[in-house]
């Protein structure tokens, strides 16, 4: 057990092996961890459980350092498995135990467990003392469930922020100012780009609804990764900037490519935009890890696209890429798509159609080129580079 402020302890768990999450949908390459916590003030609070794969050594620690039968209530701040994934093994033990949650929580924990428990659904701007500390509860509702919460302490002025601000980052410490700030802060836009992107116009919206509650805030701790306790607001500040048309000075440029017809006007296409004094990220989707590529997508402040044609199509991975864009809804950035082709050539047009139906702005007609480019293709590929670097803006 850690403690983080004067009656707020971590007592979650270290996941150094985790390499996949969601399934097999999102990579994290330094593990993650699932922070949860215990309030000891007057009253015993348990704010969010863990992954249920751990579920045996978790309620041995909470057994250990608070004793279950001490508990006088939880608080679940978002019931994806990932940390309302302990909770059915706590009721076991104390069925009778009440659970403080949002009103899409008691349905989501009822959708799981099947169980009618003692629920008290909780509301923004509604209040529990516990002796030295209120606790206020603040909705998140698709930041990034329905059911999503969380929770201020008022004394300690610690905010309980759930999976807002986390990272699926395991480290030697749990406090931000004790752990490498690139790594830290490389896990927290990955996390940011792949996980809340689809909902930053809500995020945007909801920062300004917390800063308004004016809370006096020390300590950030969100449900995955490192506490923020040296300028928690930092984190604060960066989702503003994430949810808002975020861009940073670099395009990128994701090909697939069979013989390399489609790498030679992907080559093209970076020295156009290196004449007008872009720098660029070239990446093989193929063999490049797809959370990874969000992330750098999410990042750049323009887009190149290519994939040469099999079977009427863009290859598979430029397929997955173009519909993992639109499902994240990467809006309003300028794109180019390309590709080689045999005999058909619909790939350029299919990769061009995903992602105006997205939201993202073609700045050139879709290239295709039969076979090995020519010069005039790699001509034309150059000139595509050229409005995307206008088009980015320089
Ligand atoms: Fe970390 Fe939405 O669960």
């Amino acid at each position: 057990m850690l403690k983080i402020s004067k009656h707020v302890y971590w007592d979650g768990i270290r996941d150094w092996d985790l390499r996949l999450f969601h399934g097999h949908e999102l990579s994290t390459h330094r593990g993650s961890t699932y922070n949860s916590f215990i309030i000891k003030d007057e009253k015993t609070v348990l704010v969010d459980t863990v992954w249920f794969p751990h579920t045996n050594s978790y309620i041995d620690r909470i057994e250990h350092d608070v004793g279950i039968d001490n508990i006088d209530f939880i608080i679940i701040n978002h019931n994806e498995p990932d940390h309302g994934g302990a909770l059915k093994a706590i009721m076991e033990k104390r069925p009778e135990l009440p659970i403080y949650c949002s009103a899409n929580g008691e349905k989501i924990i009822k959708a799981h467990f099947h169980k009618d428990w003692n629920f008290n659904v909780v509301k923004t701007g509604d209040t529990i003392n516990i002796g030295r500390n209120n606790l206020k509860f603040i909705e998140m509702k698709m930041i990034h469930w329905p059911d999503s919460m969380m929770v201020y302490l008022d004394n300690d002025k610690v905010l309980l922020s759930n999976d807002a601000f986390g990272q699926h980052y395991c480290a030697m410490s749990m406090f931000n100012d004790e752990v490498d700030r690139d790594e830290l802060f490389q896990e927290a836009i990955k996390y940011y780009a792949n996980i809340l992107t689809p909902f930053s116009p809500l995020i945007a919206r909801k920062i300004d609804e917390v800063l308004k509650l004016n809370l006096d805030i020390e300590i950030i701790a969100p449900s995955h990764g490192v506490i923020w306790r040296e300028n928690p607001l930092q984190i604060i500040e960066a989702y503003a900037s994430w949810s808002d048309n975020y861009k940073e000075d670099f395009a990128v440029i994701v090909y697939d490519t069979m013989y390399e017809a489609t790498l030679r006007m992907a080559e093209a296409i970076e020295k156009g935009l290196r004449s007008k004094g872009v720098k660029v990220k070239l990446y093989n989707s193929s063999v490049s890890d797809m959370s990874d590529l969000l992330t750098e997508i999410f990042k750049a402040k323009a887009l190149a696209i290519g994939s040469c044609t099999v079977n009427n199509n863009a290859l598979t991975s430029i397929v997955a890429l173009t519909h993992e864009i639109a499902a994240h809804k990467m809006k309003g950035k300028p794109f180019v798509s390309f590709g080689s082709y045999g005999w058909s050539g619909e790939a350029p047009a299919h990769i061009s159609e995903t992602l105006v139906k997205a939201g993202l702005t073609p700045v050139h007609e879709p290239i295709k080129t039969s076979y090995t480019p020519t010069e005039e293709a790699l001509e034309e590929c150059v000139r595509a580079g050229v409005a995307l670097a206008e088009a980015a803006g320089e």
